[in-house]
């Protein structure tokens, strides 16, 4: 079921069948009776996508004024895009990673994720076509998948590149996104934000939850592993301001990102 969202490429059909897949499976864990077997899978190393937006080196997508009404389109854009890219994130790890023994929860975990990053792009997706726009309209940053390759082995370093430091990081960043959107005027954009705002603390808490849980079945330091993890798969400094509330909220404390990052916190 997985691989089969995976090699999905129109990001609508993607989003309708991952939420198909969802629902079988949490119609099935309620049961009790007959789960779906977990299995192994050969998910590809790059999953389907549709043949626009275009996809541009991080340099070459062209910066717009936050301000203006293309501004807005095109932050919305960039979202619809990551939200793609997370239903396939969290897909690709229970299809990656079905030779990694763990608990039914973890399973339970990121097929709700998927789940809702489905509804998230299928939101946004909504707002972009309310203002004239669509998913494929702008070209998109090419790079987001890079986080998925470096990790494709390592399921400790999936899970401290991908839920704790890339969606921590959308916590930082969605109430400023909130707030563009609310100046505007914009009630549907502010609306979908605002859900999945709501959504991702979750996210983030799965990635800590079970980056702990790994951790503690190595009886490892999981603060040292993952700084040594962050270091290695992923390129450049943590960015502050961080939402330390959130963070909190998700099982991310200060100790484990702040040594990351290019500043010196506040009170040290
Ligand atoms: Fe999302
Ligand atoms: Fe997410």
């Amino acid at each position: 079921m997985a691989t089969e969202v995976l090699t999905t490429a129109d990001g609508r059909e993607k989003t309708a069948l991952s939420r198909r897949h969802a629902a079988a499976w949490f119609a099935a864990r309620s049961e009790g009776v007959a789960p779906i077997p977990v299995g192994t899978a050969a998910p590809p190393l790059h999953p389907a996508r549709p043949a626009r937006p275009e996809l541009l080196s991080p340099r070459e997508v062209p910066k717009r004024k936050p301000g203006s009404p293309a501004g807005r389109i095109a932050l919305l854009h960039a979202v619809a895009h990551i939200e793609l890219n997370a239903v396939d994130l969290h897909w690709d790890i229970i299809a990656r990673f079905g030779h990694v023994p763990m608990p039914m929860g973890f399973y339970d975990d990121w097929v709700k994720a998927a789940d809702e990053e489905s509804k998230h792009f299928n939101l946004v997706c909504g707002c972009l076509e309310a203002l004239g726009s669509h998913y494929g309209a702008l070209p998109a940053h090419a790079g987001m998948w890079r986080a998925a390759e470096d990790t494709a082995q390592d399921l400790m370093g999936r899970l401290a590149v991908v839920p704790m430091v890339l969606e921590a990081r959308g916590l930082d960043v969605t109430p400023g996104m909130i707030g563009i959107f609310r100046k505007a005027g914009i009630d549907q954009a502010v609306a979908a934000l605002e859900t999945i705002y709501a959504e991702e603390v979750a996210h983030v808490a799965y990635g800590s939850k079970w980056f702990h849980f790994l951790c503690g079945r190595e009886n490892a330091d999981p603060k040292e592993v993952f700084h040594a993890l962050v270091r290695k798969y992923f390129h450049g400094a943590l960015k502050p301001p961080f939402n330390e509330e959130k963070r909190a909220e998700a099982g991310l404390p200060p100790d484990f990102y702040w040594p990351l990052a290019d500043e010196i916190p506040p009170r040290a």
